[in-house]
């Protein structure tokens, strides 16, 4: 099944100039990139787009982090995109990562991770309209 997922290359990322070579391993395995722009979020939106982990602990450093910089949110479009882009991410802490991964050569520490992925179709629906106007998903 065709499947949209929603992906934001991260402002370490970004800060690095790991810009190009994160969308490069995108492609490379298939995605297409339906939407893309530069932008900086304030806290408040950053708060906003991370509202399910307001509760947690590391809530008030993730929010600053994700302001911190510019940063890529993009729309991307495959087969089972949702669970393939999480398997292409790695994991969370990019310590346990497994080789080959966006994290593991990327990420600089388990919050400046490099990259977001959606992780179920719902929230992929939420994240691709917290950023993206319909007229922009052609
Ligand atoms: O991004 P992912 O879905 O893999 O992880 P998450 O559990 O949904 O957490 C969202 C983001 O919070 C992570 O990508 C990290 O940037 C950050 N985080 C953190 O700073 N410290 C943790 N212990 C867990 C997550
Ligand atoms: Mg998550």
């Amino acid at each position: 099944m065709l499947q949209r997922t929603f992906s934001i290359v991260k402002p370490d990322a970004v800060r690095n100039g790991h810009t190009a070579s994160i969308l490069a391993e995108i492609e490379k395995a298939g995605f297409k990139i339906v939407s893309i722009k530069r932008m900086s979020l304030t806290e408040e939106q950053a708060q906003g787009f991370y509202a399910v982990h307001a509760a947690r602990p590391f809530f008030g450093a993730l929010t600053q982090f994700m302001a911190s910089g510019a940063i890529f949110p993009m729309v991307l479009e495959k087969e089972n995109a949702i669970a393939d882009l999480r398997k292409l991410m790695g994991a969370t802490n990019p310590a346990n990562a497994e080789e080959g991964t966006i994290r593991k050569k990327f990420a600089e520490s388990i919050e400046a991770n490099a990259i977001h992925g959606s992780d179920a179709e719902d929230t992929a629906a939420f994240e691709i309209g917290y950023f993206f106007a319909g007229y922009e998903l052609k």
